[in-house]
Formats: structure tokens, sequence, C-alpha cells
């Protein structure tokens, strides 16, 4: 409900609101975030608490409040020296502006953002439209909530109304001014094989800022940030989150100033960022993901999964049943042919599997790293006959096929180079700086697009495909285009994401029931912006079943678990060298979209009887972990047990992972309590054969089984329907 009367608003989504108004000389004024309100509401917290009080109109200093002012789009070079969310320099050299209100309207829906993964419908927007009267630039901020989801989206587009062009050299989605000083702020960071463990350090004075420079969102740090207050833990306590929805160079900040106010901004990263605008045109910035939660760290958690399922994912997928799939790659890495394919598809189908998958090496001149990407073709030296013969394969077993692609890549050594050497994205005289002996297509250039969507659609079309994996194995360097005149270099960046999204678009609505997985080396590009087009990303090339289960905590505090693909893998692990029973990786994998990557055909007979078991029971669960809601029981960051439970929406059915990491002397009572139930219900957990209430299970909790080093256990629960008196 988006509420507007004389300057004032209010946006109420399911459990929270926003209010601003404009203040006496037109300034857009941050009033409220937090806990509902109601519109009578307003004049008080203008009145009172929330309004930073300008000086009288005669008064000589009467902008210096805006020195500390919770501002929705502060400017540069006038009395807001923090962080400014828009800078734009003009033909005479001039950055200063002055942005005061013009006009807004309110609509029922959605913003389009153009070219761009964003909300899918629904909700009520507020447009608000800012204008410099000194400069031609105006800015419209945007604004959507929905009754039924605990988030507010905003970001905003900038239009040049002038004769001349400007150079954009900051164009942020958002801010969010905070009148309070009392933060911990939380990052998730990582690298290849640890992407997003969450760090919580005190927001201190100056510039926390959180960014990827890499041109994708990156294993490093994930364009997310949250603000707890100290108070916060995962069930009870005040915090916010921050999620941008862009997979390129991101930048998220927290600024605490020194009159105790906080400031969040964000958006597209403006290091080397110089957006030409011309006159007449209109600049669209990423959308944010906002959320308040009351319920700690899970509510949190749990507005971001339940938006992201209603208004990120195609909705084809939302419900639909996941593949569980067998990838090749830890199998044979590059070092297959069909002789070595058909029994893994053949045990896969025994076994219970969905779903084969041809991983890396199946085209070009691709035996290795160094060669092949950008020849969408099959290798017939290695796969006589081409992909058929695999394809019949599996379906005589009864299996889908699914094939892997990188396709924003090219080696130097591949056919696709040696036809088009300026394809890619580098600056001569510079030798490109090579990752995993690769280089980056140019997507800024669509003819280059074009040509990509040309062969990865003639490779679908036909060969019976129900599945694509997209990679995406290095960073982009030496940002330079030589199709971009000199004075839009600066948009290299943006424009390449652009052109990503455009392909993944355009891929995926020529291929509607083909299945579409991301990945970026593991997880490096795991964002909001991927999981508009692909409803499930590889979480980490890390797939250690003590490692992976951390790695998976982390990314589920704003990724729901029907984002994450998680795959069971062999022992020895392949980037740990860990050994954890097979159980524990299957209790791993099973919260996610599940699947396997090792050869199955080295399987002893018991773990063959053991794989085929895990999956009969992750088809019964399937629908509960990725559609339930998640409470995180026992962190593995703060003690040597992780457990989490998925319980459904209805309360009827919970799914407990838990696992202990290494046992230690005379550790025997832990205790992990069940959160999320209905108190006054009844429960019966099968493992124990006990019966107990919802009440109970969260007070007194449940015993943590005895198990070996990194072993693992299930609860399923269920409710019964005797009442709790
Ligand atoms: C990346 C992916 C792996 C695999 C290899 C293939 O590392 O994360 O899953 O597909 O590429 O080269």
């Amino acid at each position: 409900m988006i509420y507007a009367q004389n300057g004032k608003f209010l946006l109420n989504g399911k459990g929270f609101s926003y209010a601003m108004f404009i203040d006496g000389q037109g300034f857009l004024q941050k009033l409220h975030f937090g806990g509902q309100i109601i519109p009578s509401d307003l004049d008080f917290l203008i009145c009172g608490i929330g309004k930073i009080q300008e000086p009288p109109f005669d008064n000589p200093n009467r902008e210096s409040y805006l020195d500390g002012m919770p501002a929705e789009c502060p400017f540069f070079g006038r009395i807001d020296t923090c962080e400014p969310m828009i800078t734009a320099v003009r033909s005479d050299g001039a950055v200063v502006s002055r942005f005061i209100y013009s006009s807004h309207k309110i609509y029922d829906g959605v913003p389009n953002v153009k070219g761009m993964p964003c909300a899918r419908g629904g909700g009520q927007t507020l447009a608000i439209t800012l204008k410099d009267n000194f400069s031609p630039i105006e800015v419209t901020l945007n604004y959507t909530v929905w009754d039924d989801l605990n988030v507010v989206v905003k970001n905003c587009e900038i239009f040049n109304g002038g004769g001349d062009s400007v150079f954009l050299t900051r164009a942020f989605s958002f801010c969010c001014d905070f009148t309070d000083e009392r933060f911990d702020v939380m990052r998730l960071w990582g690298d290849w094989g640890k992407e997003r463990s969450p760090e919580i350090s005190p927001l201190s004075h100056g510039i926390t800022r959180l960014q990827s420079t890499r041109g994708v969102s990156s294993h490093q740090i994930n364009p997310f940030l949250a603000l707890i207050k100290p108070d916060c833990d995962e069930n009870v306590g005040e915090c916010y989150g921050f999620q941008l929805v862009y997979s390129g160079s991101f930048v998220l900040s927290a600024e605490l100033g020194n009159k105790g106010q906080t400031r969040v901004i964000g958006g597209i990263n403006d290091l080397n960022f110089r957006w030409k605008l011309d006159s007449g045109e209109r600049f669209f910035t990423p959308q944010a993901i906002i959320c308040y939660s009351n319920e700690g760290l899970g509510g949190m958690s749990r507005a971001y999964a339940d938006y992201i399922r209603a208004q990120i994912v195609r909705p084809k997928w939302v419900n639909a049943r996941r593949p569980v799939l067998v990838n090749n790659w830890e199998a044979t890495y590059f070092d297959f042919n069909n002789e070595r394919l058909f029994p893994i598809a053949d045990e896969a189908a025994r076994l219970g599997i969905d779903t084969f998958v041809l991983d890396d090496g199946w085209f070009g001149k691709r035996d290795g790293a160094a060669s092949g990407l950008g020849d969408w073709y099959v290798n017939t030296s290695k796969l006589k006959g081409g992909l058929k013969p695999l394809i019949d394969r599996c379906k005589q077993n009864g299996l889908k096929f699914g094939l892997w692609f990188e396709p924003e890549m090219v080696s130097r050594d591949s056919d696709l180079f040696r036809a088009h050497p300026d394809w890619i994205i580098s600056k001569s005289g510079y030798e490109p700086a090579l990752q995993r002996n690769q280089l980056v297509l140019d997507f800024s250039r669509a003819e280059v697009v074009d040509y990509i969507f040309n062969s990865v659609s003639d490779v679908i079309k036909n060969n019976d495909i129900s599945y694509v994996k997209w990679d995406m194995n290095r960073y982009l360097s030496e940002f330079y285009s030589p199709a971009l005149p000199a004075d839009r270099q600066g948009e290299l960046a943006h424009r390449y994401i652009l052109g990503v999204y455009r392909l993944a678009d355009m891929l995926t609505n020529a291929f509607p029931d083909v299945f579409f997985e991301g990945c970026a080396s593991g997880g490096g590009r795991f964002d909001t912006g991927m999981l508009y087009y692909f409803p499930q990303i590889w979480t980490s090339d890390d797939t250690d079943g003590y490692e992976r289960a951390k790695i998976q905590w982390g990314t589920s505090l704003c990724y729901p678990l029907s984002a994450m693909s998680c795959h069971v893998s062999a022992c020895p692990n392949h980037q740990t060298e860990r050994v954890v029973p097979l159980g524990t990786r299957g209790n791993i994998a099973s919260l996610g979209a599940t699947g396997y990557e090792l050869d199955l055909t080295k399987l002893s007979n018991e773990e063959k009887a053991q794989v085929a078991e895990q999956i009969t029971e992750y088809k019964k669960i399937d629908d509960l972990v990725l559609r339930g809601d998640l409470y995180r029981l026992s962190s593995p960051f703060d003690s040597p047990i992780f457990c989490m439970a998925v319980v459904s929406k209805d309360k009827t059915l919970a799914y407990v992972v838990g696992e202990r990491a290494l046992t230690l002397p005379r550790d025997v009572n832990r205790i992990i309590r069940i959160y999320g139930l209905d108190d006054g219900k009844m429960y019966r957990v099968r493992e124990l054969n006990l019966t107990a209430s919802g009440g109970a299970l969260k007070t007194a909790g449940l015993p943590v089984p005895k198990t070996g080093d990194f072993g693992s256990w299930t609860w399923h629960i269920e409710q019964i329907t005797t009442t709790g008196k």
C-alpha cells in the first residue's frame, strides 16, 4: 500500500513501513524505515524525532541542515559532504547539483528497468521525480512494495533534459539513511572454493566500501550488505539487508557520519565508470532489494527467499521440479569419450538420476583449458558421431541430457579468435592478461552477442537438450573496447553486463523449456541478476562435505536454497583432499537442488545402494527444501555443529540437517532448538520416534546425536493431529 498526501509518502509492505517527506525547501527526506506505522503517524514523525529541522527561510545559512539530513537522493557539491548518489559532469565542467522535488506518480505494477533483470510484476510503485534547477538533469526515484512481501525495491532513472551531453561519473541505484549509528555491518566475502562467508564488523566512522572491480559480481564480495543492530541474532532483533540485482562491478557502502547518522548507498561501481548521456536520453540503474527484519537474520533471509522466488526466478521454474543430475566434470575432466561416458549414464539411470550433464571439453579443439572456447561445435574426434550417440544412450536409459557452455569466453587457440581477433576486451599495446588461458569476448558489441546466440542456439536446436550449464571462468581486465569511441570507454563494463543479460534473455526466451544453470568458476557470479535468467547457480567448485556446509550457510543469508546447486562428489575431495562420509555429502547436498559429480561406476555396491536411497529420500523432500522457510539453527562458523531446518509454509513439515565437524572430548550435552514450528501443535520426529509440541522443540530442543568426525544426521518432523494440550 502506498499513501501520498501533501508531500508525505508512506510505503507499507508485509511487515514494514518506509516513509519520506518533502521539506520546506523541496528536499526529499527520509522519515522512517522499520516496523509498520499508519499515515497519521507521518505528522508526528515530521514534527518529532524523524526530522532534521530546517532553519527558517530567511536564515542566510539555511542549507547548512543538509549536513546530516537523512536524504533520499544525496547530491554532490553542496553542504551534504557524505557520499552522493549521482554525479554528472556537464559541458562546462560543473558537477555541483541540487535535486529538489518536482512531481510524483503512483501506479500499480513495477517499473521497467531497460535491458536489466528486475521485479516481474504486481505491487505498487511510487515514482518521485527530482529536478536540478541549475542543470538539465532529472532523477526519478522508483520505490515498489508488495502487500505480501517484506522488501522495498528501489532504483533510479537519470534523464538529460537539456541541450548538451552530460557524463555520469556515478549513477548509484539508491540511498538509505538512518538517524542511528549503532550498527554492525555484515558482508559475504570469499574466494574461489570458499565463497560467501559471513563476516560482521562494527560500523565505524568513515566509509565501509564493499565492491567488485572485476566486471562480475565476484567470488570475493557478494553484492549484499546488512546493517545489524547489536542485539540482533538469527531469530530476534532488527536488521536491514541491501542487495543489488546486478552481476557486474558494484559498490555497496555504509558510511557512519560524524553526527551519528548512517548512510547506505550503492549501485554500479563508479570506478572507471563514465556514461555519456546525450540530450533526451535516460539512464536506468539496477534495482536494489532492501529488506527490514525484526525477526533477526533469519527473518531477513526468509524475506529475500520469498522475494526471489516471487519476483526474480522465471515463473515457469518457481514450482517446477529440479532435475537430479550427474555431471561428468570431476569424473573425467577433459579426458572422455563415449566409452567412458556411457557407463556413467547407465549407472546414473539405475540409481534414479534424471539428467546426465556433459561438462567442459565436448566442443572445438578442447582437450585442456588452453584451447577451443568460442568454437561451439562438437569435437567429433572425441565424441564419435557427435552428441547424438550419447544423447541416444541417455534417452534409452530414460535420462535427459544437459550440456556445458562458456558463452562469454574465447581461447586464443580457437577458430573464433583466429577469425575475429578484435572481438575481445583488450587495449592494443598491452598484452592481454590471461586467466585460465582465456580471453573475454567483447559483449558490449551487439554483433558478438548475436554471433554467440546463433552458435549456441544451433547446438541446442539440433540436439535434444533439456539443461544448459552457463559457465564464466575469469574476470575482465584491460577494460577497453576498440568498438567504442574514446568518450564512451567508461561505459564498457556496464555495457558488457548488458550484453550478458541480452544473451541470457534471448537464449532463455528462445528455449523456454530448457533449464539453465548459472556458474562462474563455481560461485563467482552468484547474484539476483543471474538468478533472473537461471533459477539455480553452481554454488561453489568446493564440494567438500564440511566446507560446502559453510558456503551454503553463508549463501542462504540472502538467497533461497532453491538457488543453490549442490552436488555429492568423490573422496578424497578434489579441492580439500578431505574424506567425509558419503551420508554427510548427501545430506549437505540435499539442502538445495541436488546432484552428483563423480564417476558413479567407481562406487562400491554399498555406496551405490546408499546413493539410490539418497535420491529416493531427496525426491520426498525436494518440494519442502526448494519452497519452504529456512531456519538456521547452529552456525558452523561459531560452533562445531552445522544445523539448518526447512519448514513448510503451513508449518506441518520440517526437514533438519545437521553436521558435526571435529568431535570434541566430552562434548555430550549439545542441544539444537528447532525454530519455525507452531508452538501449540504436536509433531513427531521420525528418526527419534519422539512426539513433542512445537513449543517444546523450540525451547527445550533436541539432543545432537553422536557422530564421528564430519558425521551428519537428519530429522524429518511431521505435525500429528493430536493437539498440544
Ligand atoms: C568451472 C566450473 C566447473 C566446471 C569447470 C569446467 O570451474 O565451476 O564446475 O564446469 O569450470 O571447465
